[in-house]
């Protein structure tokens, strides 16, 4: 396909009825979306239009057999009021790598990018601009072909829809270690960012908030010892001075936050290392006195500063001082709105 973008904008936007610099993530949304159609073995039509209601067939193969997957990214504002990404031909890598996963086509990378940047830079005026704030972009796509059986669907939607978010979680949080269900298993799509892994995850996230936790810490499939990752982020302990976090074995999403935060805790003079961790090496250090932080990272949330990892039988509490989590979040949000200089060539501006 020609990778040109069709345009037709509002007549009048909806960005003056909602107060950008208060708000929850997901629940306002822009005024236009980023559309593409997939038929006959090809992505056609690439066109931004107003964020209208999209006529689904109640067979439609996605409804059903659940071949969708999406994307999770964040634009900010730069100094002097440009757009800015963060590495979206990262989102656009991952989500081929969700699509291959799933039997599903993939989409060029580079009209991926281009669509991001072309998108974003219309809804600018949606992007909030208090520190943490900005504007969530969702990039999915799912099957919208009317068939029952079970095969890949042969036509598909490729959709860039955006909304305004404010920091997610301001306080530290706690982790429900689960013992029970599991997100992923070796060989499964936890590795995808598959819808169907997030369905999945709905209910233990109700139990582990009815436990009062914030999130569900997930453990392997096996022995329910290894740390996996956390609701939709993944994980870093720092014990006696060192960093670690999961290795990618296989069940664990390849989240492109992680990867910045080791090269950022690599570039500061941190080590990282990348391996198996367990539950109990957790308990031990702590016990011993070496645990000294733990944070998640991701997209929606950023640095998410780890109070506590408990279940029934278990309670292990972090210092109440976090000083390199607290770097770590800083660096990364002055890197997203150019407050310092990006030295890794993160950011990408949307014009
Ligand atoms: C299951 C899961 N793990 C980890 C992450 C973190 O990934 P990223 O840093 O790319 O947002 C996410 C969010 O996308 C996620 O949904």
């Amino acid at each position: 396909m020609t990778s040109e973008i069709k345009i037709t904008k509002v007549t009048q936007s909806r960005v003056s009825e909602v107060n950008l610099e208060n708000i929850t993530m997901g629940t306002n949304f822009t005024d236009h979306m980023f559309i593409c159609d997939y038929e006959n073995g090809e992505w056609n039509n690439a066109r931004i239009e107003p964020l209208v209601l999209i006529p689904t067939h109640p067979a439609a193969m996605a409804l059903h057999y659940g071949q969708a997957i999406f994307e999770g990214m964040k634009a900010t504002l730069g100094k002097d009021g440009t757009p800015l990404l963060f590495r979206p031909e990262e989102n656009a890598k991952r989500m081929n790598f969700s699509a291959d996963r799933m039997g599903m086509p993939s989409f060029p990378e580079d009209l991926f990018v281009e669509a991001l940047k072309q998108f974003t830079a219309l809804e600018k005026n949606w992007i909030p601009k208090s520190t943490g704030s900005a504007l969530y972009l969702r990039p999915f796509m799912y099957a919208d072909e009317a068939f029952i059986g079970m095969r890949a669907a042969t036509s598909f939607k490729f959709i860039v829809m955006a909304s305004p978010a404010g920091p997610f979680f301001s306080r530290k949080i706690k982790l429900f270690a689960e013992k029970k269900y599991v997100r992923a298993v070796n060989g499964g799509t936890g590795e995808a960012k598959a819808a169907g892994n997030y369905a999945a995850a709905i209910r233990p996230t109700e139990y582990a908030k009815a436990k009062g936790f914030d999130q569900v810490l997930w453990l392997d499939a096996q022995d329910f010892e290894y740390i996996q990752e956390v609701g939709t982020m993944n994980i870093f302990f720092k014990i006696d001075g060192k960093f670690i976090t999961p290795s990618l074995t296989g069940s664990i999403l390849s989240g492109i936050t992680r990867m910045s935060v080791i090269d950022l805790l690599r570039s500061k003079g941190f080590e990282v290392t990348e391996r198996p961790i367990t539950i109990s090496e957790i308990i031990e250090a702590s016990k011993n006195g070496t645990l000294e932080e733990a944070f998640g990272t991701g997209t929606a949330v950023g640095i998410a500063m780890v109070e506590e990892i408990g279940n029934n039988d278990l309670s292990i509490k972090f210092p109440a001082e976090n000083p390199v989590s607290v770097m770590v979040n800083d660096t990364l949000n002055a890197i997203k709105v150019q407050d310092i200089k990006d030295e890794f060539g993160w950011i990408v501006e949307a014009k």
